[in-house]
């Protein structure tokens, strides 16, 4: 199964209808629809994405699912999440790197980066889950995904756990999902 797969099959296992979620990376909003489908329209969900490109495709298949009322996009930084989500979230989701199809110059950054997971750690309320995807298998990917392994091991273990997840060895270098929880 691929690593994104995964990542769903686990935010639908978490969250509940009337949660609220951010999307930190929203590209083409496969990520976005899927936890506004599960938070349904007594929840929330808060999207990001540096791209205008993301916000257009994202709004567009939200609009087809008949997904948008719960669902605020925003076209910013995922950095600046906390000026912006004034609630606290049952679930963060951060897609690493750059649209496959889309503009391969612009994809995330570790400083940005690692803002945008300090700013949603402090908006998990607890039991909340931050679920990461990392790309090293490009060079950018490869420096980001290093710093966001280190970052996640440097965690107050008193308040967080994580899981770190390696499986598409087929791959000559896999990406690799983290999934981090906020104790309760
Ligand atoms: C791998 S794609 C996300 C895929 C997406 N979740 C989906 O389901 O289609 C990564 C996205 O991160 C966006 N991005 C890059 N830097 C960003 C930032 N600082 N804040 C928010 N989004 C950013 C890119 O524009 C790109 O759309």
């Amino acid at each position: 199964m691929r690593l994104v797969e995964a990542a769903h099959q686990r935010l639908s296992k978490h969250l509940r209808e009337g949660d609220c979620a951010i999307d930190a990376t929203i590209g083409n909003g496969g990520d976005t629809c899927l936890l506004a489908r599960i938070v349904g329209t007594t929840g929330m969900v808060y999207g990001f994405d540096v791209q205008t490109a993301a916000i257009l495709a994202t709004r567009e298949a939200l609009q087809t699912m008949g997904l948008g009322a719960q669902v605020r996009l925003f076209e910013r930084c995922h950095s600046e999440m906390t000026n912006l989500v004034e609630t606290s979230v049952r679930a963060a989701v951060f897609n690493l790197g750059y649209l496959p199809k889309g503009d391969h110059s612009v994809t995330t950054k570790t400083e940005s980066t690692l803002g945008g997971l300090n700013a949603a750690c402090s908006l998990l309320a607890p039991g909340g889950v931050l679920s990461v995807i990392v790309y090293p298998g490009h060079p950018t990917g490869k420096v980001e995904a290093k710093a966001v392994i280190n970052w996640v091991q440097a965690l107050d273990r008193r308040v967080w756990t994580y899981e770190h997840h390696r499986p598409e060895a087929r791959l000559k270098v896999p990406p690799e999902w983290l999934w981090v929880e906020r104790r309760k």
